[in-house]
């Protein structure tokens, strides 16, 4: 570290690049003052003025038009990666044999086999590598894990979860990375691989998966004029090119413990501009999340026989995982939202590569996010084969 310090910088900051650029500023000021020390150092974009931007709007010392100018960077000791999957990689091998920690954007690669080599690089490495399952630092997605660790609502039975966004509902809007890449590669890799992590996250490993239906319902888009960013639309010319993969994936899956998955993910859902939500059935309760609402969740502990069965609503507070001092008035119904998630997840970064102890659950690592593509390599594999159940291998995390 230089000068005792941790040195930081994003490669990329397009759409969520900019979330991440924010969460170094805010990770320093939560839960406690035994915090790392960080410099917030770079910014890099090929796009200058995106670099110029988020540099100056985040308070970063300066602005890089490439990536390598990160890995040669002597004052740069943590990268958080959030460019497209296709590149993730490269530049994660470049980083991590150039000796920085890297926490990279799920999902982690394009391919299981780029996954195993970058989960390989990590293991070489002598410094931390995690992947961004942002989800996984939600209070109230903690909160139900934590009922479920509790036994208090029995053996989980079902999950049933969404992530409906319409981001491509628009056939006008333009092709983007995100459009490009075989079956599996769309709504499912790019949305559909947080609510896979969700599930194990909650219910533990899948042992199968079954009854895959992909569906694409815009087969070309046209090209951008300008600068796409994230899911944005934006002006666009006469040029056409092809769509390579699915609008839509469901499948139902099987876990270890006995339970039943069912998941539905759509990329093309009018009205739900990004809504990630999940019910749990348990033997002697249930409990659900929804991310429209981020700061509560609903549990039903204990089954009734007086006819007043029905689901408590929880505002999330200083009783559940990462609010107390993680936002600054601590209060259930006061302050928190989505963006909050990714000061939690930098937070517990930082907190790793320092060796602080007793703080926050580390990130997930590249074996959760090669796992994360084993299993949408199953469904892919279960689509092209008429829904066929696809045995999964045995998960243990890191
Ligand atoms: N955790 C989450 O909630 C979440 C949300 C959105 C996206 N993501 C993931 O983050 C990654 C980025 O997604 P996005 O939507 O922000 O993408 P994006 O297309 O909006 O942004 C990517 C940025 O990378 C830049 N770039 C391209 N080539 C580059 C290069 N050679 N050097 C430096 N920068 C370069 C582009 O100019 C662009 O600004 C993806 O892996 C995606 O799956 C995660």
């Amino acid at each position: 570290m230089t000068e005792n310090s941790i040195g930081v910088a994003v490669i990329g900051v397009g759409m969520v690049g900019r979330a991440h650029a924010a969460g170094y500023r805010t990770a320093g000021s939560l839960f406690s003052v035994d915090r790392p020390d960080t410099r917030l150092v770079a910014i890099a974009d090929a796009y200058e003025p995106f670099a110029v931007d988020a540099a100056k709007r985040f308070g970063y010392e300066r602005a890089e038009t490439s990536w390598e100018a990160i890995v040669d960077a002597p004052d740069v000791d943590v990268v958080s990666v959030a460019v497209a999957n296709s590149m993730h990689r490269e530049v994660v091998e470049a980083l991590l044999g150039a000796g920085k920690h890297v926490l990279c954007e799920k999902p982690l690669a394009p391919s299981v086999e780029d996954a195993k080599a970058m989960v390989a690089a990590a293991e070489a490495a002598t410094t931390h590598a995690g992947i961004g399952f942002t989800f996984r630092r939600a209070p109230g997605i903690n909160a139900i894990r934590e009922q479920v660790m509790q036994g208090s609502i029995g053996e989980t039975r079902h999950f049933n979860g969404h992530y409906w966004c319409n981001y491509a509902q628009d056939a006008s809007n333009p092709i983007s990375w995100r459009y490009r890449g075989g079956p599996g590669s769309g709504a499912l890799a790019d949305i559909g691989s947080h609510m896979i992590d969700i599930g194990e996250f909650i219910c533990g490993p899948m042992t199968s998966v079954s009854g895959a239906i992909f569906q694409t319902f815009t087969p070309e888009r046209p090209v951008p004029v300008g600068m796409t960013v994230g899911h944005a639309g934006g002006e666009v010319s006469d040029e056409m090119e092809a769509v390579d993969n699915e609008d839509i994936a469901t499948f139902t899956a099987r876990f270890a413990n006995g339970s039943v998955g069912t998941f539905s993910i759509s990329r093309v859902a009018p009205g739900h501009a990004n809504s990630l939500a999940f019910d749990l059935f348990a033997e002697t309760g249930a409990a659900k999340w929804d991310m429209d609402r981020p700061a509560e969740f609903s549990v039903i502990r204990q089954l009734r026989d007086d006819g007043l069965d029905g689901y408590n609503q929880v505002l999330v507070g200083p009783a559940h995982p990462y609010l107390k001092g993680g936002v600054p008035m601590d209060f259930p119904g006061v302050s928190f939202g989505v963006g909050d998630l990714f000061g939690f997840q930098l937070r517990a970064f930082l907190e790793q590569v320092a060796g602080i102890e007793g703080g926050l659950p580390p990130v997930a690592t590249f074996q959760d996010g090669a796992r994360d593509l084993t299993i949408i390599d199953a469904v892919i594999r279960s689509a092209a084969a008429g829904g066929a159940v696809v045995d999964l291998p045995p998960h243990h995390a890191a």
